[in-house]
């Protein structure tokens, strides 16, 4: 677009020429409204917001820019038959591509000719499935792939979310590099605050500029790493980089490491398995990334696994971390669950199985018998005693190659 048009649109919205500038320019170019204090009248985030990791589905991962209505609503289908609503995941969310320009009032416009029937009706069908809508937007004037967001447009943005009865928001960072991301991210959360509708703010900025330091209280969730891939090293490069930020996570506020690729082909069951387990213990949000008409048993055992979703879900809401780091190629995680129990992860990076084992001691536990569940094989696996003393009490487990074995355990005193 060249600046004629858009000099006519911005003058037609009865901003300032400021807006024009790019979002490089925008610190002192800002959105006029964004100098106004937030009203006392208005709602702050309900802290129930995001209470736990949020659950659902986003296109990104794989459909890319190739989006429209059919398949959101084939999706908001397919999460209601699979089960997968039902077992949390509700958001359902349009990645990057739905908007293609702005009116002459500086509405942002979705693509006509994929969203023929509006947001606004989308977002009304994907309600009437018991479900949430999401949409994808950029601080800066364009979004990744290059269409129209923004900067200049918080508050105009965030009403027309509000109108369409948007239910969280992913704001991504490109073309921003030169922007303060904390004083940006809050002004979006502000201008959301305005619009009146509680939507969650999902920042994306990739880590760069230390969001676990300030991100709680702007929005309920921020990625800590660059973009996922669909294979192996990628998630062990982000379970590396994400776990370093466990301290900054909790209810209303998490580390985000990326969308799942879950059942999108690129790793095999074992990975794809511990990928999942990983996120759950790391609490972070679960965004299924594949086409969910179409998912095999394997994919929809992980996905649908209700006892390792629980971990994710769990109300205490910790961000798990390692507690035993094998210089092999072997890792154990614990989280503390809310009712006194520990979910467990044994990790195999290597290329052969490796046993692995684990002293209650090592995981918060009390000396003396405890209930041990297998999450994955759904099997009570017997009730193991570690005093403490002797060096055989420990528990042993066999965890495949990239794979994991995912346990939890109840001291004696509250095993059921
Ligand atoms: C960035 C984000 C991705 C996705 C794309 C869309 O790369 O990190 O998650 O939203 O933009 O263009």
């Amino acid at each position: 677009m060249t600046k004629t048009p858009l000099l006519r649109i911005a003058l037609a919205a009865g901003l300032t020429l400021a807006v024009l500038a790019a979002c490089d320019g925008a610190k002192t170019a800002k959105d006029p409204s964004a100098a106004e204090p937030v009203p006392a009248s208005a709602p702050a985030s309900a802290p129930t917001l995001a209470a736990t990791p949020p659950m659902g589905f986003n296109t990104w991962n794989k459909f890319g820019c190739d989006v429209d209505e059919t398949l959101i609503r084939q999706t908001a289908d397919a999460l209601v038959e699979t089960g997968m609503r039902d077992a949390g995941y509700k958001y359902l969310v349009i990645d990057d591509c739905w908007q293609v320009d702005r009116g002459p009032d500086g509405r942002i416009i979705a693509d006509p000719k994929k969203f023929a029937g509006g947001m606004k009706a989308l977002a009304d069908y994907v309600h009437s499935k018991g479900l949430l809508f999401g949409l994808y937007t950029d601080i800066g004037p364009k979004t990744c792939a290059g269409r129209p967001a923004s900067a200049g447009f918080f508050d105009m943005d965030a009403a027309t979310y509000a109108e369409w009865g948007i239910d969280y928001i992913k704001v991504d960072w490109c073309h921003c590099d030169d922007l303060d991301a904390p004083s940006e991210y809050a002004r979006f959360r502000d201008a959301l605050r305005r619009a009146g509708r509680p939507i969650v703010l999902s920042i994306c900025e990739w880590g760069r500029n230390d969001p676990w330091k300030w991100a709680k209280g702007v929005g309920q969730l921020w990625r800590t790493t660059a973009d996922i891939g669909d294979n192996w090293d990628s998630v062990v490069y982000i379970i590396g980089a994400n776990s370093r930020h466990a301290a900054a996570a909790g209810p209303g506020g998490w580390n985000d490491p990326d969308m799942l690729e879950v059942g999108n082909g690129g790793m095999t069951f074992d990975e794809y398995k511990t990928h999942f387990s990983l996120w759950a213990i790391m609490a972070a949000p679960l965004m299924a990334g594949n086409d969910l008409r179409a998912m095999t048993e394997e994919t929809k055992s992980i996905l649908l696994n209700a006892e390792v979703i629980a971990v994710d879900q769990d109300p205490l809401g910790v961000q798990g971390q390692v507690v035993i780091e094998r210089g092999y190629g072997g890792q154990v995680w614990m989280k503390p669950l809310a009712d006194g129990s520990k979910a467990v992860a044994f990790v195999n990076y290597t290329d052969r199985e490796l046993a692995q084992y684990v002293r209650w001691a090592q995981i918060g536990l009390p000396p003396g018998p405890a209930k041990v569940r297998d999450l994955w094989a759904h099997a009570d696996i017997g009730v193991h005693s570690d005093t403490g003393k002797h060096y055989d009490e420990r528990f042993e487990v066999r965890v495949p190659p990239h794979g994991v074995v995912m346990v939890r355990i109840w001291p004696a005193a509250s095993a059921k």
